[in-house]
C-alpha cells in the first residue's frame, strides 16, 4: 500500500504522521510545491519511527513522480479559510490547485482511488472526478466524518458521556447548510430525541454547522486540523483494512436521494475498492427538505466552475 498525501499544510502533514503512526501505508509521500517543507517534515515524521515502533517508510518531494503507483492520493492543497471566510470563498483558488494536482497525480498513478479534502469540499471532489475521468467510486471526499465527529463530541459534552457511545451521521455538503439528522442519533443505543429537548438539540445541530468556522475563529491563521486528520484517517483504514464500515462521504450521486451529477454527504460503504455501496435512508418531508437545501448550495457552487 503506498499513499501519497498532496499538501505538507496543517492537514496533509498531521495525517501524514497518523498514517505512519497507525502503519496504515507501507509508503507514505508528502508532497507540495513548498521546497523543503515536505522532506523536512516527512524526514522527522521517519525519524520518530524508532522510537514509535513503526514500519512505514514516509518521505517528502516536490516530485510527481516520487508518487508513481500510489493506491491512494489524499487531495489537501490548496488554502485554508481565514476568519470571516466561508468555504466557498477558497472556490477559484482552489479550484485551479486541485484540477492542476488532480491531472499530475493521476499521470503517475493512473489506478489509485483519489480522497479529496480541499474546500470548498464538494465542488472540489467534483472537480478531480471531472479532471480525473475516474469511475465514481474511486473518487469521494471526506467532510461527514468530521462533522459527524464534532457533532458527537457535542452531544457527549452536553449529557457528559463517552464519546464513543454517540452514533450519528450528519449528511448533505460540508457548508453551514449541512443535515446533521437527531431521529437518527443513538446515545449507547438510546434514542438522542429521549434524552435532550428539542431546544437543546436544535442548539447541538447548529454549532455541528458552524463547527468549522468556531475553529477557524479561534485559531485566526488556519483551520482545523487535528479531527480533520483523524476524520481521514478514519476513511483510509476502512479502505486499507478493507474494513467495510458505514461513513458518510461525500460521492457521486446518480439519482441516489433523488439527485444526479453532483457530490454530496450520504453514508456508504468504504472498503477495498473505494465506495462500494451507497445507503439511501427514508427521510422525513422535513429531513428531505434540508437535504435539498443542502444540495442547492452545493450546485451552486459548483455551478461556478468550469469544467
Ligand atoms: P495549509 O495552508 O496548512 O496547507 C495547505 C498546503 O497546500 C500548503 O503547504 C501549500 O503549500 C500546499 N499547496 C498549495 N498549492 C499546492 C499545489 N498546487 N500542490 C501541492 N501543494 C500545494 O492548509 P490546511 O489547514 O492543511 O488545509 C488544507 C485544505 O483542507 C484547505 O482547503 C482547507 O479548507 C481544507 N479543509 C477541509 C476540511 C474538510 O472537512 N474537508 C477540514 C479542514 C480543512
Ligand atoms: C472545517 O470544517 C474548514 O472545512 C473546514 O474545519
Amino acid at each position: 500500500m503506498k499513499i501519497t498525501v498532496v499538501g505538507a499544510g496543517n492537514v496533509g502533514a498531521t495525517l501524514a504522521q497518523r498514517i505512519v503512526d497507525r502503519e496504515l501505508a507501507n509508503e507514505c509521500v508528502l508532497i507540495d510545491i513548498l521546497e523543503g517543507i515536505p522532506q523536512g517534515k516527512a524526514l522527522d515524521m521517519w525519524e520518530s519511527t524508532p522510537i514509535q515502533g513503526t514500519d512505514c517508510y514516509v518521505y517528502g518531494t516536490n516530485s510527481y513522480e516520487d508518487t508513481a503507483n500510489s493506491d491512494l492520493v489524499v487531495i489537501t492543497a490548496g488554502l485554508p479559510r481565514k476568519p470571516g471566510m466561508s468555504r466557498d470563498d477558497l472556490l477559484a483558488k482552489n479550484f485551479e490547485i486541485v484540477k492542476s494536482v488532480t491531472e499530475q497525480a493521476i499521470k503517475y498513478s493512473p489506478n489509485s482511488m483519489l480522497l479529496v479534502v480541499s474546500n470548498p469540499l464538494d465542488a472540489m471532489v467534483y472537480t478531480a472526478y471531472k479532471v480525473s475521468g475516474f469511475e465514481p467510486h474511486r473518487v469521494f471526499g471526506m467532510a461527514g466524518v468530521l462533522d459527524t465527529a464534532r457533532y458527537r463530541s457535542f452531544i457527549a459534552m452536553e449529557l457528559k458521556v463517552s464519546t464513543r457511545d454517540i452514533q450519528a451521521l450528519v449528511l448533505g455538503g460540508h457548508g453551514d447548510s449541512m443535515v446533521p439528522l437527531p431521529r437518527y442519533t443513538m446515545v449507547g443505543g438510546i434514542p438522542l430525541t429521549e434524552l435532550l429537548s428539542q431546544e437543546r438539540i436544535e442548539a447541538i445541530v447548529e454549532r455541528t454547522r458552524k463547527g468549522g468556522g468556531e475553529i477557524v475563529s479561534l485559531l485566526k491563521t488556519g483551520s482545523a486540523y487535528y479531527a480533520t486528520s483523524a476524520a481521514i484517517a478514519e476513511m483510509i483504514e476502512s479502505i486499507v483494512k478493507d474494513k467495510k464500515r458505514i461513513l458518510p462521504c461525500s460521492v457521486y450521486l446518480q439519482g441516489e436521494y433523488g439527485f444526479k451529477d453532483i457530490f454530496l454527504g450520504v453514508p456508504v460503504k468504504l472498503g477495498k475498492n473505494g465506495v462500494e455501496q451507497i445507503f439511501e435512508l427514508k427521510l422525513t418531508e422535513e429531513e428531505k427538505a434540508a437535504l435539498e437545501n443542502s444540495a442547492n448550495a452545493v450546485k451552486n457552487v459548483i455551478a461556478k466552475i468550469n469544467l
